[in-house]
Order: C-alpha cells, then structure tokens, then sequence
C-alpha cells in the first residue's frame, strides 16, 4: 500500500513540476509546497488546537431579540450590528462568514420566530434573483419566476417584463393561460380568438388584462414604456417556451409560406431568421382605431373582453388597517379561474390569518416590507420575508398571515386558481364556533373568546413595529 501511495505521490510531483512536450500538461505558475505531511491525518499530539476569543465577535441584538421566542415579534436588523441567529434563549453567536444584508432582508430566517417548527417547503423569491432576460437594443428585458425557483410552486409561474416606449413583446402565444397586471406606465395590447374576433386596448397601472391558452397576443409600450406583471397557471412556465410569429415564418419553408400566403418566394428575403421577443418598433399611433382592425367577425364582444380597468374601481373593502380590491371571473369573466385581490397593508397592520380552501396562492410584493408565516401540517410552520420586487407561493389549506414589518403601506397581490375569491379566516372560524368548543380545545377563558369577531376581518390594524 505504502509503495502505491508514494508512487501517485511521485506521478503527481511529476505532474506539477515538468514541463511536458504536450502542453496539455503545462505546470500551473507560482510556488509548490509537496508532498503535503502525512502528520496531518488524524489525531497527532503535535497538532495542537487554537481557541477563538469570543470576545473578537462583536454584536448588537434587535429590539425584541430577547423577548422570549414564542412572542416572535418582527425583528429589524437594519441598525444592529452583526446580525445573530439569536432569539430568547435559543440560538447562538455566528462568528462568520456571513453577508449582514441577507440578514437583514430576511430577519425570520436568521432567527425564526419560537412558533416556527419542522420544516415547510420554500415559499419566497426575489425576482432580482432570476436571470433576466434582456431584450434588443435595450428595448426591455424579463424576469421570472417558476418551479425552479421554488419547487413547491406547481399551478402557477409568474414573470416581470419591462417594455421601453414603442418596445414589443413580440406577437406570440403560449399553452398556458396568462393574466397580468401592470406596475407602471402603460401599454396598447391586441389579440385576436378562434372567431377572427379582434382586441385593441390601452391599459395603465394598476389594469388587468387576461388572454386565455393558444390566443395570439402582442403588447407594446406607449409614451414613457411599461412594466407588468405576468401570472400563468403553469408552474413550469418559461418565457423561453412561447410560440412566436417570428419563428412561425422562420420555421416553414419559404415555398410553403408563398403557397400558404400567394405572394412571391421573394417577398420572405427580408424575414428576422429567429426570434426578436423584446425589441424596438415604430412608435404606437396615438389613436387607438388606427389599430382597430376588424373581419365580418368583428370585435370580441364586452363580455369576453380580454382587459379590465382595475385602477378605476374603488377598493372592495376599505378597512381601518388597509384595503382590499378584489378582482375574479364573477366580474371579469374571461379570467376563468384568476381569482386576485390587491391588498393594501398599512404599517403595524396585519392580513389576518387565513387560508384557501381550493387553490394555492401565488403572490408578488409591489410595495413594502413584509412578512408571512405559515403553517403546514402536521406541525410544520415557518416564516418569510419578502419586499417589493419578490414573489410568494403557499399552497392551498395551509394558514398564513401577512404582517407589515415596515414604515411604509405594503402592497401585494395574491393570485388564486379559484371561480371566485375567498379564503377562511381563522378569527371568523372560531369566533362561530360554538364557546364551549373553542374554550375546551384552547384552554382560552370565555371572556377571551366572546370578544372574537363573527366576521371576517381581512385586515386588522395593530401597532407599527417600533
Ligand atoms: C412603479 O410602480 C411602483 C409600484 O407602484 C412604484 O413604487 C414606483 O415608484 C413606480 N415607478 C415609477 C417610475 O413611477
Ligand atoms: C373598434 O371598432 C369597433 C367597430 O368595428 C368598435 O365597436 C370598437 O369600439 C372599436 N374599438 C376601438 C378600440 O376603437
Ligand atoms: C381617431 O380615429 C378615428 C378613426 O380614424 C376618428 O374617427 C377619431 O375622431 C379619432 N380620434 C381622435 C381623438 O383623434
Ligand atoms: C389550562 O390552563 C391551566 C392554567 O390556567 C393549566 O393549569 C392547565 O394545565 C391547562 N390545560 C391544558 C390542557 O393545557
């Protein structure tokens, strides 16, 4: 054995320091230190250890860091030094490395409240953390996310697209139905169905607009471009699977496309030889019925309109903590199946506790700071962070809450797969349970439990974190 190890040893001696004909074998440059003692395996008296000073890890606990762990109170790292994984009397010092803004954006992973338990598949993402997508000459670009970015997310996908003004996203379709809703600026959509119907629309933040599975769609970006966001009810969905004119054309022979069409191999000279996706165009005419074409088919008819002028309706609730706007089939038909409410979260405001009976739910965080704790069964609950720009997926049944841990009003869109919006709240559940039951089963005194509210809250005003 002795005599194979000294051999690979001299192989590997050889190896680094001669300089081989082949240059396949060149020696890397700089210094080589062989062969590494043997002394070093294992226990050897001579090895002796070298303590750490505890002293040398300087930190400053959260406001509530301490606070025993089942009281679990948003923890602000920003203005502590050296963030810990510390809470109550779990925990303890992390001497490095770490990276101090992870723990500050994501506070209930360093030190999870004490409630948290077992374990609950990933249920957040940054959408700046997805590889973007860019567009042509800086026409715009794309982000998503998708079960690669949390596994667990299997009936939804989401995607952020930027379209600069007169940028395209180029006519295409795709095999999973699409809903969105746009963050900012505006944008001229058209589309056309199975009929030889046709669809123009200019839609500002704040609007929605839907095109159901295989309907050819194009957007494009008016005076000051647009930024949306894309829901489909695909987990698996990528942005790099959609079909495209381009291609269309690209991928038939030009004979082909000559017959199909009755004009000359010639006038297919000039066609892109792949796909554009994002890219710059002729500036869209000011005037709508510029681009209003129509067949005898005509117009899609109101009622199967493919867009609704969300940022015109008033919120469905206006609620001390915050608002809710809810928008599903029942009014937008279309959307079969996307179910969504905008919910406004004021600063020390609370979405109450609740879960879906049906659906999961895909969320995106516009504005703010907040946080969602879950709880799955069978004892597994976890909780997570999110700020504007990230994206969230709990699956049905599961209980959560969305607590805003900042200063400013959270803004999120919850998105379900579900004929109309609802959820069961917690507070509701139990406060038309009868007491009895409900004082049995939580040990609560019955002073407790006839101030729970017989209706669903939605939101619930607290204190903002200090
Ligand atoms: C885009 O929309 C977001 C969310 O409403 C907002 O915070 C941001 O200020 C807007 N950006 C611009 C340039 O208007
Ligand atoms: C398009 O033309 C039809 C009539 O053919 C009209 O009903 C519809 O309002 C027009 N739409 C737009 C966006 O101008
Ligand atoms: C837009 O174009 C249509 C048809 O071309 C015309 O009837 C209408 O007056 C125009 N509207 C405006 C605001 O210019
Ligand atoms: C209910 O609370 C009382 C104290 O008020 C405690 O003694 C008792 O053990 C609790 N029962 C259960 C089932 O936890």
């Amino acid at each position: 054995m002795a005599s194979t190890s000294h051999f690979r040893t001299l192989i590997a001696f050889l190896l680094a320091t001669t300089s081989f004909p082949c240059s396949l074998l060149a020696a890397p440059t700089g210094t080589y230190t062989a062969p590494a003692p043997t002394s070093l395996l294992g226990f050897n008296p001579a090895n002796g250890v070298v303590n750490a000073d505890p002293k040398n890890i300087k930190f400053t606990l959260a406001p509530g860091q301490t606070d025993s762990a089942v009281i679990g109170a948003p923890l602000d790292f920003n203005n502590a030094k050296n963030p810990q994984p510390i809470r109550g009397s779990k925990g303890g010092t992390d001497p490095g490395p770490h990276t101090d803004k992870y723990s500050q954006l994501n506070p209930d992973r360093l030190a999870p409240p004490g409630t948290d338990h077992g374990s609950v598949a990933n249920a957040q993402w940054p959408l700046e953390l997805s590889h973007a997508k860019l567009g042509l000459d800086r026409a715009g670009w794309s982000r998503g996310q998708n079960i690669d970015n949390i596994p667990v997310a299997t009936e939804m996908a989401g995607v952020d697209m930027r379209l600069e003004e007169g940028g395209y996203r180029e006519l295409h379709w795709h095999k999973a139905a699409e809903w969105s809703y746009v963050l900012n600026g505006s944008v001229r959509i058209q589309a056309m169905n199975e009929d030889g119907q046709t669809f123009v629309d200019d839609l500002s933040a704040g609007d929605v607009w839907f095109f159901p599975p295989g309907v050819p769609h194009s957007l494009q970006a008016l005076e000051g471009g647009v930024e949306f966001l894309l829901v489909f009810d695909d987990g698996s969905f990528s942005e790099d699977n959609t079909f495209l004119a381009t291609e269309v054309f690209a991928r038939n022979p030009k004979s082909v496309l000559s017959k199909n069409f009755k004009v000359p191999i010639s006038a297919w000279d000039k066609i892109p030889p792949g796909a554009l996706f994002i890219f710059p165009g002729t500036k869209a005419p000011k005037n709508i019925s510029a681009q209003n074409v129509t067949g005898t088919a005509g117009i899609v008819p109101t009622q199967q309109s493919y867009s609704y002028h969300l940022s015109k309706q008033e919120p469905t609730f206006s609620l001390d903590g915050g608002s809710i706007k809810i928008i599903d089939p029942t009014t937008f038909p279309i959307a079969t199946k996307f179910s969504a409410a905008v919910v406004t979260v004021k600063p020390g405001a609370i979405r109450e506790i609740h879960w879906h009976t049906t659906s999961d739910e895909w969320n995106f965080f516009i504005a703010g700071s907040a946080r969602i704790g879950i709880y799955a069964a069978e004892d597994a609950a976890q909780t997570f962070d999110y700020h504007a720009g990230d994206c969230g997926y709990i699956p049905k049944a599961m209980t959560h809450y969305v607590e805003n841990v900042g200063n400013d009003d959270v803004v999120f869109i919850e998105v379900l797969q579900a004929d109309h919006f609802s959820d069961i709240s917690v507070g509701q559940w139990v406060g038309l349970t009868p007491p009895q039951i409900v004082i049995d089963t939580l040990n609560l005194t019955s002073e407790t439990v006839s101030s729970f509210k017989k209706e669903k809250q939605y939101i619930v005003q607290g204190d903002p974190v200090a």
